[in-house]
């Protein structure tokens, strides 16, 4: 089954229950970004797109600060594409279930570079267990997909002082994209 139809189909785990609709993630199939974030909060299960609620605009702010758009060569995912009740963290057996999804939106899309924010971002695809401030910082790997994990902005809505770290975070890695896209240049000249 096509993963479109597969998303609100799904019935793996018991949040299908209490869903209004799955989100499946939103922008460009071809991005060479790919955002990850955690799971839909309420705006975002209301209206199906990812990062609508407060926590978007912030993202897109942050976003729009190293020149970029969601609609433009970015695509934004959920590691759930359903929204846990009261907004709760995602469960294990939830992240289980619903890991393939994202996995195969990766593999669809073939980001050039992936940021991950949060913790269940960040864990998920690096099946790790250590936090985002012993993770940030440093390039990581998902499927030889290079990796860069920051803070989740609903996290700095309520840690204003992290702001400024998940500033050097888009900073490093706008800079990784860029030496990526000249290493890609050089190597075709
Ligand atoms: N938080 C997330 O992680 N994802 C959304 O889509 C909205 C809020």
């Amino acid at each position: 089954m096509e993963l479109k139809q597969a998303v609100p189909a799904c019935t793996a785990c018991g949040l299908h229950k209490s869903r209004t609709q799955t989100v499946f993630g939103v922008g460009d199939e071809k991005a060479d970004w790919l955002l990850v974030g955690e799971a839909p909060g309420a705006e975002e299960d209301r209206l199906g797109d990812p990062f609508v609620g407060q926590a978007g605009k912030l993202l897109d702010n942050m976003l729009a600060a190293i020149g970029l758009d969601r609609r433009t060569n970015v695509y934004i995912a959920n590691v759930l594409k359903c929204r846990p009740p009261g907004n709760r963290n995602p469960e294990p057996g939830e992240v289980a279930k619903c890991t393939p999804f994202l996995l195969k939106q990766i593999e669809l899309i073939q980001p050039k570079l992936i940021v991950a924010m949060g913790r269940f971002a960040a864990q998920t695809l690096l099946a790790s267990d250590a936090s985002i401030a012993s993770l940030r910082g440093r390039l990581h790997r998902y499927a030889g997909v290079p990796l860069v994990v920051t803070y989740h902005p609903a996290y700095l809505l309520r840690n204003l002082p992290d702001k400024a770290k998940a500033w050097e975070d888009l900073v490093f890695a706008r800079r990784t994209m860029q030496s990526l896209l000249d290493t890609r240049e050089s190597a075709s000249a």
